[in-house]
């Protein structure tokens, strides 16, 4: 493939992380970060389309995340329930098209429903909101491999082709934020290529201005896709 000049990140997937640690630095409860959480994505979701993004993936909860306390998976569930609520007019009305990965059907029942619902909502949306719903990437890789074997045919490209991710942009860029580096699980396959960008930021201090900055830090690099 070669080099590629690069300019405008087309998909940006965030793992939204610190939420816990912003909630404690100020003597709150972690439901509280999470809260402020959602409040950051909410910002982001109204600015996406004006930054020249054409999708964004939110990792929002993990397969893993079931082994946390369980009210804090009631609050993060709940909070889900809210925000679908709350927001999904505004998606419609910001031409977001909403889509899930992820083992999402294994989600309460009412949450598969309201969801089921604002997928087929926002189906006519321009900018894609990907949110990851108890998503594993190693688990996501090893069914795509499976069908692929089952059809017959397995190769980086039919693989790929049973991904969640299989009918979206390639990933261009990875952000993660609160300081940590590592990919806890998230898009292993499709980050083969992707640009990183760590933050310290806390997530619920990630502001659209952090987004455009990795933006802009994006557009400096030069890939190479393996090549020279
Ligand atoms: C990481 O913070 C964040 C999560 C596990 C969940 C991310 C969820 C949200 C931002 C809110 C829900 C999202 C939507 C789209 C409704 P952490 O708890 O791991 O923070 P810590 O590492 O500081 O403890």
């Amino acid at each position: 493939m070669g080099e590629e000049a690069t300019s405008q990140a087309k998909h940006v997937a965030i793992i939204m992380d610190g939420n816990g640690r912003w909630a404690s630095a100020k003597g709150l409860p972690r439901a509280i970060g999470h809260q402020r959480g959602v409040e950051a994505v909410r910002k982001l979701v109204r600015d996406v389309g004006q930054m020249g993004i054409e999708c964004l993936t939110l990792y929002a909860f993990s397969s893993e995340n079931w082994k946390r306390p369980e009210e804090e998976v009631d609050d993060l569930m709940n909070l889900m329930r809210k925000f679908i609520k709350s927001d999904l007019p505004e998606f419609i009305a910001n031409d977001v098209r909403l889509k899930i990965i992820g083992d999402w059907q294994g989600l309460a029942p009412d949450i598969v429903t309201m969801l089921e619902d604002a997928l087929e909502r926002t189906a006519g949306g321009k900018y894609i909101l990907a949110v990851a719903l108890n998503y594993g990437s190693q688990q996501e890789i090893a069914a795509a491999a499976a069908r692929a074997a089952a059809a017959g045919e397995v190769t980086a490209d039919t693989i790929a082709a049973h991904l969640y991710t299989a009918d979206l942009p390639p990933l261009d860029l990875l952000v993660r934020t609160s300081g940590e580096v590592r990919l806890s699980n998230f898009l292993l396959w499709q980050s083969a290529y992707a640009e990183m960008v760590f933050v310290d930021t806390l997530w619920p201090d990630f502001t659209p201005d952090h987004l455009q900055q990795a933006l802009d830090d994006f557009a400096q690099r030069e890939r190479r896709y393996g090549g020279r």
